[in-house]
């Protein structure tokens, strides 16, 4: 399922679930870019800006799960893709969130149409949210109709 799988990193990346990744402190001196990190600093890894480097991304700002299918129609996994963050301290869930999205996606898209609630305010900005330790949309009310 190629462009499912396609869909799916493009929305990891557009809207990284946890946009700086948990506080790790340095254990020795560092230097990072030219930067000089002293032992005992705290650092907080920047997915987001990960994700929406326009050095690396074409059009980081808009979302296009085709950035991630090539000429074949076959999925192209990226390692510039990093929601669940990096190295020996990376998120111990990986594995199990991205099958239970899946499976979730999947089988309530095959299920449902899903439409904006004609009875409530109108959807949230997908530019706006809740920005703590995750980044969560404004609670919203949508329509599903079975197929
Ligand atoms: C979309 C879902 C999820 C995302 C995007 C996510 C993302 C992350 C990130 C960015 C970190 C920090 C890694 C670091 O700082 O190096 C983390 C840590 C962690 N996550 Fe997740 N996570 C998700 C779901 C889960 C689930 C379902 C579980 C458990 C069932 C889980 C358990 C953990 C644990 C235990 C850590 C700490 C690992 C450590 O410090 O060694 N996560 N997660």
């Amino acid at each position: 399922m190629p462009y499912t799988s396609a869909f799916m990193q493009e929305l990891m990346r557009f809207r990284a679930v946890v946009p700086i990744a948990l506080p790790h402190k340095t254990n020795e001196d560092s230097e990072l870019n030219g930067y000089f990190i002293p032992k005992s600093t705290t650092v907080g890894p920047n997915i987001w800006a990960v994700h929406n480097d326009p050095d690396y991304w074409d059009e980081p700002e808009k979302f296009k799960p085709q950035r991630f299918i090539d000429a074949d129609g076959e999925f192209i996994k990226s390692n510039h893709v990093i929601p669940f963050s990096l190295g020996p301290r990376t998120c111990l869930g990986k594995q199990l969130a991205q099958m239970e999205i899946f499976i979730y996606l999947v089988s309530m898209i095959q299920q449902f149409e899903f439409l904006p609630d004609p009875n409530s305010d109108k959807l949230p900005e997908i530019d706006d949210g809740i920005n703590g330790l995750a980044f969560l949309p404004y609670p919203f009310c949508l329509s599903a109709k079975a197929l």
